[in-house]
């Protein structure tokens, strides 16, 4: 699997970074320090996560060079009417003067209290990112946007003036998105897989095919399922820690055969968990019942 991925924009994105959602401010600075003092040039992070401050703290106290660190984060839901000011107040959570990366966390704008406002367009929210993007290229290198199914990046594309960099969105082999990933391929829009490992508690890290595959390689099976991304030419893949060996260990990717590849991509027809569920309440619980399933 190749280490980057090129972005429609021209720029390179590390092929794993790393995830920290759910990652509570007081482990995320150790963790961001010793991911990138340990080879990770990728961190992902969103101003919803409550914790852009530490991920600040954890790059300072690498010493690792920012030029050298690709950096994301997203546009809270919230903020979608007035994204400027929510833009300089991640600017300045991280304490820096740029991001590499930052995406429109969901098509759903909300109120302050996060319920659905349903009197504000999310293709408006992204006409204002479109605007600080081209207004300022030195604080924006890209821009993008995440949570994003087929129906939404139609109805995105066709008005767009920018066509996203990146579409973020849960990505494992109990989530497959083909359709997704199909489209955003045709389109050049990179995808980034998030809860690659199916999140906590997953039911994937027993899998037999999963393991046996991690026996073969002789590797932890979490590294065959972030493989199973990273092997994939257009996606870029965030598995989640604050366990110093466990980030220690994500970052090893093998390459697996097409054979195998379709093997993990078999494993679950039938029990689809979290985004891809039948029962997930994502979007209805975001106040938006009418929105089309994600997979
Ligand atoms: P922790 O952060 O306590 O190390 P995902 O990336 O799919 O969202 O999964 C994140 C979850 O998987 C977290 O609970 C994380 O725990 C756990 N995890 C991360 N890396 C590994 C690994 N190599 N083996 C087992 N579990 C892991």
């Amino acid at each position: 699997a190749s280490t980057t991925v090129k972005l429609n924009t021209g720029a390179l994105m590390p092929t794993v970074g790393l995830g920290t959602w759910k990652s509570a401010p007081g482990a995320v600075e150790h963790a961001v320090e010793f991911a990138l003092k340990n080879g990770y040039k990728h961190i992902d992070t969103a101003a919803a996560y409550g914790n852009e401050k530490e991920v600040g703290h954890g790059i300072k106290a690498s010493g690792v060079e920012r030029s050298s660190i690709f950096l994301t984060t997203k546009l809270n839901n919230p903020d979608q009417r007035n994204p400027g000011p929510a833009l300089e107040a991640s600017l300045k959570a991280l304490g820096t003067s740029y991001l590499d990366l930052w995406l429109m966390h969901w098509p759903a704008p909300m109120t302050p209290e996060y319920k659905a406002d349903k009197s504000y367009d999310w293709l408006d929210t992204w006409k204002s990112m479109e605007k600080l993007y081209l207004e300022n290229p030195d604080k924006l290198k890209a821009i993008g946007v995440s949570n994003f199914s087929v129906e939404f990046l139609e109805r995105l594309l066709k008005e767009a003036k920018v066509v996203p960099a990146v579409n973020q969105i849960e990505l494992h082999p109990s989530c497959p998105q083909q359709d997704v990933v199909d489209y955003c391929t045709s389109k050049g829009i990179v995808l980034t897989a998030y809860s690659p490992l199916g999140s906590d508690n997953s039911p994937l890290l027993q899998n037999p095919v999963v393991n046996k595959l991690a026996q073969n390689y002789g590797v932890q099976p979490a590294n065959i399922l972030i493989s199973l991304q990273a092997n994939k030419p257009n996606v870029t893949v965030l598995p989640k820690s604050v366990t110093n060996s466990r980030i220690l260990s994500n970052f090893t990717v093998v390459d697996l055969t097409d054979a195998e590849i379709a093997e993990l991509q078999a494993i679950d027809k039938t029990a689809h968990f979290r985004a891809c569920s039948p029962g997930w309440t994502g979007w209805g619980s975001l106040g938006f019942p009418d929105c089309k399933h994600l997979d």
